[in-house]
């Protein structure tokens, strides 16, 4: 059974990158109001147990407790990840699903996830049959209780078309970067759009520094009283995208949360749309 839809943040704090500040980072992030966090059970980019701990401290200190927050981690193939895998290398697909997704459990201290995301596809090239081993492993480890929701990462239109014609079941969501040259992903949150996916974009501002160095952009900016960064992160949720942020600042985790106060013009969205692709 599918699960109800639950109410989604707006934002996603994404905790790649951070290291040994990862804890702290996520208790700072809970405490400035995002209540979505973004993970993997990578080691190489990402410290999943420092995600549990920055959690636990938040909820000792009454911030928030495990049922406000929208928890989402992912699985990584071997490929993604270095010598500190999560999961024995020589079990099967299946079982190294259940391995990660047991280990994330651990780490995050919780018996379930919001979303559980496969982090990219085995090939560039199309949805294989170790995708397909893996999605069905997923959607058992959803059917058991130990998240709620399924997402695929790092997808081009063609994954998702063999994955649609491979399997009776779609991905509550895809996470991708986000390249304004590439139309913000046009195609992609297209086929979200019509398939009722929500399309989470990342890398809004690492991904796009010519958009943020846009004349005409900076310009809107000031109109609006508001940072470049800020009027990005607001046009792309009008498209309807669920935002991620890595922000490591506290000034940088404000104003990409007051970002949600600010609305633009459908002919401001419209331009932003077609500024760079
Ligand atoms: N599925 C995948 O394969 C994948 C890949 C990459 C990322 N992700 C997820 O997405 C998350 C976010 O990654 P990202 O690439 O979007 O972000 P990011 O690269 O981690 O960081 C965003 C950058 O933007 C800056 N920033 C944030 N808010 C700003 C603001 N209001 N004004 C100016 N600068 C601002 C940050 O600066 P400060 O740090 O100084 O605040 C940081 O340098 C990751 O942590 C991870 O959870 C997923």
């Amino acid at each position: 059974m599918p699960a109800e839809p639950l109410p989604l943040p707006s934002f996603l704090y994404g905790t790649a990158w951070k290291e040994d500040r990862t804890a702290a980072l996520v208790e700072l992030a809970l405490r400035a109001g995002f209540r979505g966090i973004d993970t993997a059970n990578q080691r190489r980019h990402y410290l999943e147990s420092g995600v549990g701990e920055g959690l636990s401290a938040a909820y000792r200190a009454g911030v928030a407790t495990r049922g406000d927050l929208f928890l989402q981690t992912k699985f990584t193939y071997q490929r993604g990840q270095d010598h500190r895998l999560p999961y024995d290398p020589f079990a099967s697909l299946a079982v190294q699903v259940a391995q990660s997704l047991a280990s994330s459990l651990e780490h995050l201290g919780t018996d379930h996830v919001d979303s559980y995301v496969l982090h990219g596809p085995s090939s560039g090239y199309g949805w294989t049959d170790s995708d397909a081993e893996v999605w069905e492993a997923m959607r058992r480890e959803r059917d058991g209780g130990r998240t709620r929701l399924l997402g695929v990462s790092n997808v081009s239109l063609q994954h998702l078309e063999q994955m649609e014609a491979a399997h009776d079941e779609l991905p509550a969501f895809v996470q991708n970067r986000c390249f304004a040259r590439l139309g913000w992903d046009r195609e992609i949150r297209s086929l979200c759009s019509e398939r009722k996916i929500t399309y989470q974009g990342f890398s809004l501002l690492t991904a796009n520094p010519e958009v943020l160095q846009h004349p005409p952009l900076i310009a809107l900016a000031a109109q609006l009283d508001a940072t470049p960064a800020q009027v990005v992160f607001s046009f792309a949720r009008a498209l309807g995208m669920l935002l991620l942020t890595g922000a490591s600042s506290a000034a940088h985790m404000k104003q990409d949360l007051d970002s949600l106060d600010l609305t633009l013009p459908p002919d401001v969205v419209q331009a932003i749309e077609s500024m760079a692709g």
